[in-house]
């Protein structure tokens, strides 16, 4: 969008947030900003001056802060881009502005201004403070595993245990137990006065506390039905050793299973951890595009591991 350009000025709109402003003078351009925070720049050989001005909207910053994050960790394996959650529905950051018309304006939740603190501990944090009920490696506290009701049927052959870490995160949020928004470590600039008192919580009550109340199946879609609740009988087992790796694991069964390249995933995708099957085995919630953020596509989920 040009806005003018009479007597050698140009005010465009670069996109939403960026505006260029350029003034003409004899044979040289020159750029003036309107905002602060400018960005300035010479170029010699067409003899200008670039002002770029970019007004931060809460999602850039929100990107800047997700992008410092991720440089402090390790690269992801199998090539998937850690920013891509942004934006998706592990993105529990401005929910509101996401879901459009302010649809959730005034919802009681935490918003730590950006997508990772919710699992990841904020990179400023000293890792080496625990909380006692901390899930190691994550910025969640774990749901008191007694209430976990442990996978078994007459044919299961492997030893279900309190889920690992990895199943913890999920079964923080999907358990329908805990907040949303209960982290370990808040994030250094988030201040502690914007808390709500009020936590939400994934599963289908309809009270205050709970998501429910709008996501009913009538105002919103249902969030019912990604509680998966505390009794894992119900779901695919997790936290089990994969057959023919290591102890614990069902040898028996290394027939009726394909053998993965080693303790940590098949070439297609499907990850094992450290040898087990968890829940992200299967989901990659870095992976919004895909169906149910599933690994590979249904089809060929089960086969990977399952020959028969
Ligand atoms: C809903 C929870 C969740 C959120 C939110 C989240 N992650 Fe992750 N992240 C995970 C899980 C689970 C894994 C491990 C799975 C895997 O590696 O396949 C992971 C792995 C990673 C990895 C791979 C390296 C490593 O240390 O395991 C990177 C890098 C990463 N996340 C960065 C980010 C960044 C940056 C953000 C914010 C933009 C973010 N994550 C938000 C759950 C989350
Ligand atoms: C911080 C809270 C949180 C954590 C931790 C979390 N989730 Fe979620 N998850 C959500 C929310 C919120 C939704 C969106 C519900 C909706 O709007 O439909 C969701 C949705 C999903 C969906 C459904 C996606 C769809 O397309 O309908 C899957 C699958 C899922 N999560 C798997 C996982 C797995 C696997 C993990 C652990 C690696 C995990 N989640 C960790 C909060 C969380
Ligand atoms: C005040 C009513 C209300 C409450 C309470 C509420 N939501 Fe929403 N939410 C909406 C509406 C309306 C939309 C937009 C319509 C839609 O996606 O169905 C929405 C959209 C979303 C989306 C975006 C969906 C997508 O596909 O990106 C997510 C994720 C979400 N809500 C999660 C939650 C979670 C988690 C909670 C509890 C912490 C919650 N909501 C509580 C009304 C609400
Ligand atoms: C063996 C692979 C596998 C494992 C392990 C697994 N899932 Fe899933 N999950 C799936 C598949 C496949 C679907 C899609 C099923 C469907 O839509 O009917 C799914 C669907 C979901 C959904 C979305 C439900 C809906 O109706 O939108 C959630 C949430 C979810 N899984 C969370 C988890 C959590 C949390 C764990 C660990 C406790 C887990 N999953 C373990 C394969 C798996
Ligand atoms: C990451 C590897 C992996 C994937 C992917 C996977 N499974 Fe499994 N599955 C296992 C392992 C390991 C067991 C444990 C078998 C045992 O000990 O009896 C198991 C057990 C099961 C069981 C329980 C058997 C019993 O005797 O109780 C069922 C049912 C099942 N899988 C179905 C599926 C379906 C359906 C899919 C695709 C949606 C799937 N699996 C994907 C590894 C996997």
């Amino acid at each position: 969008m040009v806005l003018g350009c009479e007597t050698g000025v140009v005010l465009k709109m670069m996109s939403r947030n960026k505006w260029w402003v350029a003034v003409v003078f004899t044979g040289a351009w020159w750029s003036v900003s309107l905002m602060a925070g400018a960005q300035v720049s010479v170029d010699n050989s067409s003899n200008s001056v670039l002002i770029v001005a970019e007004k931060e909207s809460s999602t850039s910053v929100a990107r800047k802060k997700a992008e410092a994050h991720a440089e402090t960790m390790d690269e992801p394996e199998f090539g998937w881009d850690p920013l891509d959650i942004i934006g998706s529905k592990h993105d529990l950051s401005a929910l509101n502005v996401r879901a459009g018309a302010k649809a959730m304006e005034g919802v009681a939740y935490d918003d730590y201004g950006y997508a990772c603190v919710y699992c990841h501990v904020p990179p400023e944090v000293d890792t080496k403070s625990k909380e006692p009920q901390q899930i190691a490696g994550w910025n969640r506290i774990r749901s008191d595993m007694r209430d976990y009701t442990l996978y078994s049927s007459k044919t299961f052959n492997s030893t279900a245990r309190i889920p690992n870490e990895v199943t913890l995160l999920c079964l923080s949020c999907h358990d329908g137990t805990m907040a949303v928004d209960q982290v370990v470590n808040t994030p250094r600039a988030w201040k502690s006065g914007a808390k709500m008192t009020l936590h939400m919580k994934i599963n289908s009550g309809t009270d205050l506390d709970h998501c429910g109340l709008c996501h009913d199946g009538f105002t919103a879609h249902s969030l019912g039905n990604k509680h998966i609740g505390t009794d894992m009988r119900r779901n695919h087992p997790v936290s089990i050793r994969y057959p023919g790796l290591g102890a614990g694991a069902s040898d028996s069964l290394q027939l009726a299973f394909h053998s993965p390249v080693d303790d940590f995933g098949f070439a297609n995708g499907v990850r094992l951890f450290n040898g087990f099957v968890e829940c992200a085995s299967c989901h990659n919630v870095h992976e919004p595009d895909k169906v149910k953020f599933l690994r590979v596509k249904p089809e060929y989920l089960c086969i990977t591991c399952h020959s028969y």
